[in-house]
């Protein structure tokens, strides 16, 4: 295997609308929620690039390469981490601050599928709840085949081309995959964790708290 250079952007510049407070600065397991994050993707990565609101700049992050100032949506911060990679990177990681409880063998399985040849790897779990597309009257308008579905975490791994061209035109995406399957990108799926949970109401503490609190892996 050749030796390609992969870093980690770690996205952590959400506001928490749904959780009521900046998530990812939460206690779990005896640590912020983004230090979890910065630790798992520095074990893969030779630098993380740690995107946070532009108020939280003076925190201090360790594990961080660097530190850099998001965006109002997901994207816009993605894009911020982009921009502060240095030259000569191969392969980018993306990775939600928050979830914490990513297992260690998850970046290593995306970073794998990426360098054999995929534009992009994302972990994906079966979906156990059948889904339907519902108008905004509540009218369904079809109900998708389960058996073809997966929810998908990260951390999602690119080669960082295809990631920069896929966010060059803009755009908006909760999902950086699928901005690189729009312009006709090939994107894999590698089993996911269900432990790896995203933090998202404050009634998931607890479950992650749990998790974390005997260290992970
Ligand atoms: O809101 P959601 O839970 O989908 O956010 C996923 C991740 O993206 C979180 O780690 C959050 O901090 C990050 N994010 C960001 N910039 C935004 C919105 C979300 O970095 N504008």
């Amino acid at each position: 295997v050749p030796c390609v250079s992969v870093w980690a952007v770690v996205v952590a510049a959400g506001a928490g609308e749904r959780f009521g407070r900046p998530k990812q600065l939460e206690l779990v397991g005896g640590r912020r929620v983004v230090d979890w994050a910065v630790s798992a993707a520095r074990r893969w990565c030779e630098g993380v690039v740690v995107v946070v609101a532009p108020h939280e700049l003076g925190v201090d992050i360790d594990g961080a390469d660097a530190v850099v100032a998001g965006g109002r949506e997901r994207s816009d911060s993605v894009r911020a981490g982009l921009a502060a990679l240095p030259e000569g990177v191969e392969i980018v990681v993306v990775h939600d601050a928050a979830r914490p409880a990513a297992p260690d063998g998850l970046f290593g399985a995306v970073i794998a599928a990426v360098r054999d040849g995929a534009d992009g790897a994302v972990p994906g779990l079966p979906v156990t709840d059948t889904i339907k597309v519902v108008a905004h009257d509540g009218t369904v308008e079809q109900t998708l085949d389960r058996h073809r579905l997966v929810a998908v975490q990260t951390p999602q791994a690119f080669r960082v081309d295809a990631l920069r061209g896929a966010h060059a035109g803009g755009g908006d995406a909760t999902d950086d995959a699928a901005l690189v399957e729009g312009r006709g990108g090939r994107v894999v799926v590698v089993a996911g964790d269900p432990a790896n949970v995203k933090l998202t109401v404050p009634s998931d503490l607890a479950a992650l708290d749990a998790a974390l609190a005997g260290g992970r892996d």
